[in-house]
């Protein structure tokens, strides 16, 4: 069920909508593409769950409505989260519909991922950064993989994995990472892989 629509200089449009599922749950798409809330959910938590390092500081590229961010304060109590996020339409809908800002310890910063240069070191990066079903380029760049490697210890990207393009666009980053990072894993979860690399 359609709850709100919005427009969006980064999303074109942004639809708000809820499903009954054992209570109602909201989720945002863009007519094609879960972005927010739902599937996030789904598609995150098993990867979060099997990290076993202590955390104390973790960013967000793609912050969103703040789904990973919820998942990350219940699995690390205390944990520093920065969210990192280009659109201000849908942190205005996080807010408005998922209480993104009572979530603890969170900073949100509304500012291109591209441009965000952190002075501290985080224990874990997750790259969830998307405009419908497309990262943006840089996130394919020598140059962006090499600020990765800097920002984090730990660096997760969600990559889609459901067509050959998309499969060909991830096989391509993969090789690029191993560049950067002694050790890389690849899990598959529904339609993407998530990319985790050490
Ligand atoms: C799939 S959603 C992220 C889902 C989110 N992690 C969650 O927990 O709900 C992708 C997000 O990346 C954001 N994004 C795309 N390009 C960006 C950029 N260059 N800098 C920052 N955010 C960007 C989009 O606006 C969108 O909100």
């Amino acid at each position: 069920m359609i709850v709100e629509e919005f427009k969006s200089e980064y999303s074109k449009r942004l639809i708000v909508k809820k499903i009954w599922d054992w209570g109602w749950h909201y989720y945002v798409t863009t007519g094609v593409l879960t972005q927010s809330g739902g599937l996030i959910n789904d598609i995150w938590k098993p990867v979060i769950s099997n990290v076993q390092c202590l955390m104390s500081n973790v960013l967000i590229l793609g912050l969103a409505t703040g789904t990973l961010a919820k998942i990350l304060v219940k699995r690390y109590k205390g944990v520093k989260v920065t969210g990192v996020e280009i659109d201000p339409v849908m942190i205005a809908i996080g807010k408005k519909y998922f209480d993104l800002d009572k979530i603890p310890n969170l900073e949100i910063l509304n500012t291109d991922a591209e441009k965000y240069s952190p002075k501290e070191r985080f224990d874990l990066v997750l790259v969830d950064l998307y405009l419908g079903d497309k990262p943006p380029s840089f996130l394919y760049s020598h140059k962006y993989l090499k600020k990765l490697r800097k920002m984090g210890k730990l660096v997760i990207i969600n990559h889609l994995f459901y067509d050959s393009r998309k499969r060909e666009n991830a096989e391509k980053l993969i090789k690029k990472l191993g560049k950067y990072f002694k050790d890389i894993k690849l899990r598959r979860i529904l339609t993407n892989v998530m990319i985790i690399c050490e």
